[in-house]
């Protein structure tokens, strides 16, 4: 059994040199057990006959949207809900725009728009195109909902150039897909990443439309930063601003999801039907998340936590003296830390903020937390200043050897959006599999 096992997979193959790939591909997807049933673009069909694809999948190739016989059989709409999954590989600059648009010209984007399943692209076209602002435009609208994608590769590509844009091989898309729709596949191998991972400029980013996914979770959320107090009058803080654990507290209740926020000092408001609470110091937020914890499904802990508070607080104002002086510290708990080590734990996530080698330093903190997501971000670079600002970008690391997902820089709520998309997955991924496990098996 794998995560395709008798799953339905509906394979769009659109116009581009790389369709005779596809063909590979949609073999690859039947020895997993799929029924894969194929849609070619007119474009596609300039490079591969339609019968490749029948002989191969046993099922007729469906050509256009307005064919009385093919709609007879199966509508556009059956076909869309008949998929369990939509992989549309290669995926032309075309395609990509046409979808990123809503557009319903023809067969494929029709049933694209007509579908609940999830949408994976595997973009194949030249360097250039791929470059293009208008490309990265759709493909960041695509991502923004939900649009998983996969690649492309670089290297040499059809029409002589080098550079990114080729279709990654069905290999590797068939693994890619395999990760999407079971993520715990091959959960065994930590710490490296796929193809589509490393080349991607949107990444494989999972934003889908997120109403409804968290219904009726318990999401609880840190936010902002913890005040450390020296003496009556000062403190010790950090520049963050709370805003995108504000953003996720606020998508998070859009999807559905019971949320309780635990906030530091920050100057922001809270969107109704959010249950806030507010907190000063890591040692107030520790006891916060603590009461909380045990009656939440998540806990995504975003809060910019001081590590270090007076290892004693001062009753009165510290008279300036002397010309120097010295502030003894302690360590404060690791309140995430604290929520992974408890027996009944919600599924943690933890935030990374990173100076340089970012997917090593994330991991390894996933690991030593024991969490089950870690949500990283460049931090220090003129590019990316994040604390105060409303935008972000996120690398999304979770245990596997393709545990990855890359969220492209969009406003904080856009981000948050894409990041609760990628827990509410994983949660589904694990619960369908705690259901397929007999008690005692470990995940
Ligand atoms: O260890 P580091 O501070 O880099 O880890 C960051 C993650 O741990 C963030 O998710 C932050 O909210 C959480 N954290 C915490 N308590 C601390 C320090 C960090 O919950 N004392």
């Amino acid at each position: 059994m794998t995560a395709l096992t008798n799953k339905h997979i509906l394979l769009g193959v659109t116009g581009g040199i790389a369709a005779y790939k596809s063909a590979v591909l949609a073999r690859r997807l039947m020895d997993e057990g799929a029924a894969v049933q194929v849609i070619m673009t007119p474009g596609a069909q300039a490079f591969v006959q339609p019968l490749t694809f029948q002989a191969l999948t046993g099922n007729p190739v469906r050509l256009d949207l307005l064919d009385p016989a093919a709609e007879a059989a199966m509508g556009h709409i059956e076909l869309a809900r008949w998929a369990d999954a939509i992989l549309i590989a290669p995926a032309s600059a075309n395609t990509l725009a046409r979808l990123a648009h809503g557009m319903a010209s023809d067969l494929l984007s029709t049933v694209c728009l007509a579908t609940e399943a999830p949408i994976h692209v595997a973009p194949a076209m030249n360097r250039l195109m791929w470059q293009n602002t208008a490309t990265i435009a759709n493909c960041q609208t695509l991502a923004s909902r939900g649009v998983l994608f996969f690649g492309p590769a670089e290297g040499a590509q059809a029409c002589g150039e080098t550079g990114a844009g080729r279709m990654l091989e069905p290999e590797e898309i068939r693994d890619a897909l395999l990760t999407c729709l079971h993520p715990d596949a091959r959960s065994s191998e930590v710490g490296s990443t796929t193809p589509a991972d490393r080349y991607s400029h949107t990444g494989r980013t999972a934003s889908r439309s997120t109403a409804g996914r968290l219904s009726g979770k318990r999401i609880l959320i840190t936010a902002g930063p913890t005040r450390e107090s020296i003496d009556p009058v000062r403190y010790i803080s950090n520049h963050s601003s709370g805003k995108m654990g504000f953003a996720l507290a606020e998508e998070a209740l859009k999807a559905g999801a019971q949320v309780t926020l635990i906030a530091g000092p920050v100057s922001l408001q809270s969107a109704p039907g959010i249950r806030r609470i507010d907190v000063i110091s890591a040692d107030d937020m520790l006891r916060a998340v603590l009461a909380q914890a045990g009656s939440a499904d998540v806990f995504i802990s975003v809060a910019a936590v001081s590590d270090y508070r007076l290892e004693q607080v001062m009753d009165q104002k510290i008279k300036k003296n002397n010309d120097h002086m010295a502030l003894s510290l302690v360590r404060n708990p690791d309140i995430l830390k604290s929520v992974a080590s408890l027996t009944e734990r919600p599924f943690c996530v933890g935030f990374a903020a990173e100076t340089e080698q970012l997917e090593a330093h994330a991991r390894a903190k996933m690991q030593s937390k024991r969490l089950d997501m870690i949500a990283a971000n460049h931090v220090g670079q003129p590019a990316n200043p994040v604390f105060g600002t409303d935008t972000n970008s996120l690398e999304v690391y979770w245990p596997g050897k393709h545990g990855h997902a890359h969220i492209p820089a969009a406003s904080k709520h856009e981000v948050a959006a894409s990041l609760l998309s990628i827990i509410a997955e994983r949660l589904k991924a694990r619960e369908s599999h705690d259901d397929k496990c007999p008690p005692g098996v470990q995940r």
